[in-house]
């Protein structure tokens, strides 16, 4: 150890420590006295969770004689003249290889029974410098996700941020596990955010299984955390891909769900005193989602390919958090209930779905291939009314007549087991054979 080092050491240790109190709590705010702390510091409360450990909280609001502090677990236990303990620093993640394979809450702690991180992983600050939208590499190399009708119909690019906009139980999780065993990314962060346990245990060691988890770290907040922790929960499983993107690594980022960490930011804004604006919404909801969304994308070297679902419940297109992420997305994949109804799985209207990126990821020889069969798909949607009542007659249209022709084809390269993992060259050679009748 250098000399610096033993003085920085011992300056450290020698540091006064700064206790206060809590002075009061009221919904999800903790007001404390006699410390001094910046905004995005955490504080440390102590006895409040009868585990011995201390309660952290995160610093929201300052006023001249007190802080008001946002808890980061349960508040229960806390009373006036609580012990409070100013850290000087932010929230504190793990980043790194060693985090591969693990599940993480979402303060970053290891929730999988497996040995600590502290030691293993270094720690960086939460917040992070976005780089610069002229600093970054354009988006030009495919990203492949092992399902057909995504890897032809609906081509990704390394550093693109896609919208999966789908109800509940149309297989947006199974989907998503799909893709996670099937992509050419090197590294996968998966953020579950708002869930059920019960869901989050389900997909864990149903959907992902062992293979899934391999070159994999999950980020898990469920419905039952307090809301800043769901919403710092998104941050975190955005901070660890960011790192593996800095050393260079093709990172795919899945996001469960993009509308439930809205609603974290939800409650967190309307308990700090925001007024609700849009439709209950308050303001710092949509600073909040370009905040997170942009910190996806290419950088310098390596990229965050961002995939995030998007609820939308019955027809409510305006929805505003669907409205706000759709304007920031540079594509979205539609699933539909109609075909999960009927046993189509992945449940992928891929007439309705689109990526911004395709043709800049794609050889033209293939988007010709990918635009016939688009057009194929879409006469058949619009006769189909007609083909059901029997209205249709065979030879009125060319274009139809083939298509129903390649319908049992065109439907088999859509529909894909879960098991099933498509190399997009294979995807490619199927669709080609299909469309010109080879
Ligand atoms: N690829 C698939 N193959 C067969 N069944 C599926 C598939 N995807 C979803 N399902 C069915 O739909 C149900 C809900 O899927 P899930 O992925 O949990 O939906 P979501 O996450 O959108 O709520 C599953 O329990 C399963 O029965
Ligand atoms: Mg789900």
């Amino acid at each position: 150890m250098s000399v610096a080092d033993v003085v920085a050491r011992a300056r450290t240790a020698a540091r006064p420590l700064c206790t206060g109190t809590v002075t009061g709590a009221m919904g999800l705010t903790i007001s404390v006295e006699g410390v001094t702390a910046a905004v995005g510091d955490v504080v440390e409360i102590a006895g409040a969770t009868g585990l011995g450990q201390p309660l952290r909280a995160e610093v929201v609001a300052l006023h001249r004689d007190r802080l008001t502090c946002m808890p980061l677990g349960e508040v229960a236990g806390v009373h006036v003249g609580s012990r409070v303990r100013a850290t000087g620093r932010p929230l504190q993640v793990p980043v790194g290889t060693a985090l591969l394979g693990r599940v993480l809450d979402g303060l970053g702690r290891p929730v999988d029974g497996g040995p600590p991180l502290a030691g293993r992983a270094r720690f960086v600050d939460l917040a992070t410098q976005t780089p610069h939208a002229l600093s970054r590499a354009r988006v030009a190399q495919p990203l492949s996700f092992g399902v057909r009708a995504l890897d032809t119909l609906v081509p990704a690019g390394r550093g693109q941020r896609l919208g999966i906009f789908a109800g509940s139980g149309v297989g947006k999780s199974t989907l998503l596990a799909q893709i996670t065993r099937g992509t050419d990314a090197d590294v996968r962060v998966i953020g579950l955010i708002g869930e059920r346990g019960r869901e989050v245990r389900e997909f864990l060691e149903e959907n992902l299984g062992a293979e899934g988890m391999a070159n994999t770290v999950v980020v898990v907040a469920t419905s039952d955390e307090p809301p800043l922790v769901r919403l710092r929960a998104a941050f975190v499983a955005t901070r660890i891909a960011e790192d593996f993107r800095d050393q260079g690594r093709d990172v795919l980022l899945l996001m469960d769900s993009i509308t439930r960490t809205a609603m974290a930011q939800r409650e967190v804004g309307l308990s700090a005193g925001e007024p609700p604006a849009t439709r209950g919404y308050p303001p710092s909801v949509f600073a909040m989602m370009p905040r997170l969304l942009e910190k996806a994308g290419t950088g310098t070297v390596g990229s965050i390919t961002g995939l995030y679902t998007v609820l939308v419940e019955g027809d409510d297109h305006n929805e505003p958090i669907a409205d706000t992420a759709r304007s920031i997305l540079d594509g979205h994949v539609v699933l539909t209930r109609q075909m999960a109804t009927a046993g189509h799985f992945p449940a992928i209207d891929v007439l309705e779905s689109i990526s911004r990126v395709a043709s800049a990821v794609t050889a033209p020889h293939r988007m010709a291939d990918a635009r016939e069969a688009r057009r194929l798909l879409g006469a058949l949607r619009d006769a189909r009314e007609l083909i059901e009542i029997g209205a249709y007659t065979e030879g009125s249209d060319p274009l139809v007549d083939r298509a129903r022709l390649l319908e049992p084809q065109l439907t088999g390269f859509l529909r894909q087991s879960v098991e099933d993992t498509t190399s997009p060259d294979a995807a490619w050679d199927e669709l080609h054979r299909i469309v010109t009748g080879s």
